[in-house]
Parts: C-alpha cells; structure tokens; sequence
C-alpha cells in the first residue's frame, strides 16, 4: 500500500498506509491526521480538507479541476500547490507522497 506524508500544521510528519481508492482526506481523518476538518464529508463543497501538495509530486497528483478551483477560493492561503484533499484519490505511483496540511482550514 502507498505511504503518504501529512505534515501536520505544527511540523509533525504523519506518515500513513494509504488504501487505494481512497480519497487522500479519508486517509487523513482514518488516521487522525490533524488540521484535516472536512465538514463536508468529500462532496467539494468546504474547502476544509485543504491541503499543499510538495513540488516533486504536483506532476503525479496533477491540477484541480474547474469546481475543485472554485472551492478553493474559500480555502485561506491558497497557494500554486493547493489542493482539496477530498479530491486526489490515492493510486499506487503515488507511494511517498508529501502533503502540508495548512495552518488553518476555511
Ligand atoms: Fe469538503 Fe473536501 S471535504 S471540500
């Protein structure tokens, strides 16, 4: 199974075995991650389960969609490398993925 890095907004790297077909967001509330509140449990529409995906791997989880953009609009601090975590399912290449959960979530 995939491990995926959370560093959590505190610094602490939480690295976690990954299901795939699980949306990285379940894997983070599955494991505790903390800064991860996805009040909207997955639909897209909380920008709560925002997350930066690390430079190296924005190739392999690629862009957000047009809707996923839209809702990031309500994430604070969005930056290049923004993602909702509810949108990236977790495959198999993405096995040492790194992922910042924000200070704050929307
Ligand atoms: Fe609400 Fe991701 S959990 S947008």
């Amino acid at each position: 199974m995939p491990l995926i890095t959370f560093i959590e907004p505190d610094g602490t790297r939480r690295e976690v075995e990954a299901q795939p077909g699980a949306t990285l967001m379940e894997t983070a509330i599955r494991n505790g991650v903390r800064g991860i509140v996805a009040e909207c449990g997955g639909a897209c529409t909380c920008a709560t389960c925002h997350v930066y995906v690390e430079e190296e791997w924005l190739a392999v989880t690629g862009g957000p969609s047009p809707m996923e953009e839209d809702m990031l609009d309500f994430a604070f601090e969005v930056e290049e490398n923004s993602r909702l975590s509810c949108q990236i399912r977790v495959r198999e290449d993405m096995d040492g993925l790194v992922v910042r959960v924000p200070r704050r979530q929307g």
